[in-house]
């Protein structure tokens, strides 16, 4: 809590752990199953308004993005080493950036005369590669969020916890996940319907409905998307989508 003040409520407990690690937190604190889980997926509000975490480029700033300062590479670190076909595959899949071979061959060039330490630096390198704009969008912005779910392995963390997730909630106990970009709400999306479609089974096997295999999820309603209020309250909602599954008693 930024404020400095402590805060004290029995019903909470702060575990400093990366997301993948909930059955091994569950198990510390000695709970086996909970009725609830939530997910909120992605940086905060007050990681990307304090300019020293080095995640937005509103800023001129030292380039970090660690969700965890206290461990792993800082984003200048990573730049200063990074080969070129992995920076550009990682722009390219994590960014969704078409220039990214462009910005790629940008930052290793620029390395050899000055290292790349600041926001400031990585924004002027990709404007300068990427030739078209999207309308109110920063060139950088794809890249920008690319070399973050990198280097704080969000999709690998996500894909690792869902199934713990389903292991660890009580029949009827709801998962909730809140996604900021596609490629977290696809893996979202498709591992809460292979859920709720239960074990696949070979085709033109003649079986009666009451045999059909029933899933470990049941899907709760459609994906939920910030209303107008939300969104002139808070614009950085406008990419969320929230999405509910519940346990069902299929072991
Ligand atoms: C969207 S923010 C949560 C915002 C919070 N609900 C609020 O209202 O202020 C997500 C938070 O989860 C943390 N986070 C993201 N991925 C994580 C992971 N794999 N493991 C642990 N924490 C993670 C981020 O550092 C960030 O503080």
């Amino acid at each position: 809590m930024a404020t400095g003040k402590t805060w004290r409520d029995e019903r909470f407990r702060m575990v400093h752990r990366g997301f993948a690690n909930l059955a091994e937190v569950l198990g510390e604190l000695g709970v086996a199953k909970v009725d609830g889980i939530l997910l909120d997926l992605g940086v905060s509000s007050p990681q990307l308004d304090d300019a020293a975490r080095g995640f937005s480029f509103r800023f001129d700033a030292p380039l970090d993005m660690r969700m965890d300062t206290s461990s792993g590479m800082t984003a200048a670190q990573w730049l200063a080493t990074v080969d070129e076909i992995l920076l550009a595959e990682v722009i390219h899949d994590y960014g969704e950036e078409r220039f990214a071979k462009q910005i790629a061959r940008a930052v290793v060039a620029a390395r050899t005369t000055e290292p790349i330490r600041t926001t400031r630096q990585l924004v002027e390198l990709v404007s300068k590669a990427v030739r078209t704009r999207e309308p109110g969008q920063s060139p950088a912005t794809r890249t920008f969020q690319a070399i973050r779910i990198y280097l704080n392995q969000e999709l690998e963390e996500l894909a690792r916890v869902l199934p713990e997730c389903v292991t660890h909630l009580h029949t009827g106990g709801r998962l909730v996940v809140i996604s900021f970009h596609s490629l977290e709400d696809r893996i979202v999306k498709h591992f809460m319907r292979d859920m709720a479609e239960g074990d696949k089974l070979p085709r033109n096997v003649p079986i009666r409905a009451s045999e059909v295999p029933q899933g470990r999820m049941n899907l709760i309603g459609k994906a939920v998307r910030a209303g107008e209020a939300e969104l002139k309250a808070n614009p950085r909602a406008r990419s969320a989508v929230m999405r509910v599954a519940e346990r069902s008693n299929v072991a």
